[in-house]
């Protein structure tokens, strides 16, 4: 099995803490990036093009909101079929496409994901353990090789 049903039940119990902020805490995990990487903003079409702060453009964040949801729907798709699925208005061959175009690299996956679990330690510090990062982590990775395999 890829995600045990107890790793599904620790992502999407922490996410119900999360979700009604959740806008807010993806923004978080991408400053966070930039912050780490700053040339990684230039690989979005609409941060080169914007004059915008970074925290208040509205593509910003629902691309990181995309990100955020996506990872913590495929725990439970990952539970029930042991593959990814990205929904029903996209598909991992688009993803990997518009990445690939885009410049994205192993790196910003990597660094997106240090980002993402210090992210959620912080908002969620009652329910943090070893256990909820590597629940969040196996079901980033999953989403991440799937769209990386195509890449
Ligand atoms: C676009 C998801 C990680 C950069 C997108 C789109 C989605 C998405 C749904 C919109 C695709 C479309 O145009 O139809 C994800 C997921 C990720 C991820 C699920 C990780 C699990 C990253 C990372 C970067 C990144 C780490 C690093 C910089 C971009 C860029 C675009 C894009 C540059 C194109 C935006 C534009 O210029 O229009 N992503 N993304 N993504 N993503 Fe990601």
């Amino acid at each position: 099995m890829v995600i045990t049903a107890q790793q599904e039940a620790l992502v999407v119990s922490s996410w119900n803490e999360m979700k009604d902020d959740a806008p807010t805490f993806a923004l978080k995990f991408f400053l966070r990036l930039f912050e780490i990487i700053p040339s990684a903003a230039k690989r979005f079409s609409f941060l080169r093009d914007s004059n915008l702060p970074l925290e208040k453009n509205p593509k910003l964040k629902a691309h990181a909101m995309g990100v955020f949801v996506m990872t913590c729907e495929a725990a439970t798709q990952l539970r029930k079929t042991g593959k990814v699925n990205v929904g029903a208005n996209t598909s991992v061959q688009h993803l990997a496409s518009v990445h690939f175009k885009a410049g994205v690299a192993d790196v910003h996956f990597e660094v997106l994901k240090f980002a993402l679990l210090e992210t959620i330690k912080e908002a969620v510090p009652y329910m943090w353990s070893e256990e909820l990062k590597e629940a969040w982590s196996e079901s980033y990775d999953h989403l991440v090789v799937a769209i990386k395999n195509e890449m």
